[in-house]
């Protein structure tokens, strides 16, 4: 959670360039590392499922749970400054146990969609910035060109700051150091942003995964 062990460092807007050229810390003013940018992906559910609340691993009207492993994941939402952003949307979207999404243009025949799994949910933050969904750990899959480690795909919007596209990876996965997404990430603050922190505890594994917003 990046809000307790938060890497601090000058952001660019707490320098200023001085008439002489040269730059100067303006205050010790700590920021949060931003969320690193990452592709969407071609499976971003243009066409939204009918049920897209935070639990994936039901769909609504039905009894069934969706194959694999459940997990949570939340966090909370922060501007660099550290100011937690109520009222952001938070999307995600994701593969299966089988590695397939619900998108359309996923067309893969290597193995079937699980029907009973959701694939994509959205909530809104809170007062505090926190979200929170239950799915289940998604699948790696393979792109045609390379096979992709587990990951969930996020996307959050807020009325003043924007947009924020990224991918969130899971500790500890071998897959990790030969993803090539993963390994286009600048470097380990940003590797380590990107990446979740398993909670301990008992019952289903617990996430936790904060985005922050430049
Ligand atoms: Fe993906």
């Amino acid at each position: 959670m990046r809000h307790w062990v938060q890497d601090i460092l000058f952001s660019r807007r707490g320098l200023i360039v001085c008439a002489a050229g040269l730059v100067v810390a303006k205050a010790a003013r700590a920021s949060l590392t931003p969320t690193p940018d990452q592709t969407a992906g071609p499976y971003y559910p243009h066409i939204r499922p009918q049920d897209i609340d935070m639990d994936l691993t039901r769909i609504s009207g039905t009894d069934s749970q969706a194959a694999g492993q459940v997990i949570e994941v939340s966090g909370r939402v922060f501007s660099v400054k550290g100011h937690a952003l109520s009222g952001a949307v938070v999307e995600i979207w994701q593969a299966d146990t089988n590695g397939r999404y619900i998108d359309i243009k996923d067309k893969s025949v290597s193995a079937p969609r699980d029907q009973r799994f959701q694939g994509y949910g959205a909530v809104r933050a809170g007062a505090d910035g926190a979200y929170r969904f239950r799915t289940i750990r998604p699948a790696s899959y393979d792109t045609g060109f390379s096979k992709r480690t587990p990951h969930i795909h996020f996307r959050v919007k807020h009325q003043k700051l924007g947009e924020l596209v990224t991918q969130m990876y899971f500790p500890g996965e071998a897959m990790n150091k030969q993803d090539a997404v993963y390994l286009a990430l600048s470097g380990n603050l940003a590797r380590d942003a990107a990446t979740a922190r398993l909670r301990p505890g008992n019952g289903p594994p617990r996430y936790t995964f904060d985005l922050v917003l430049d």
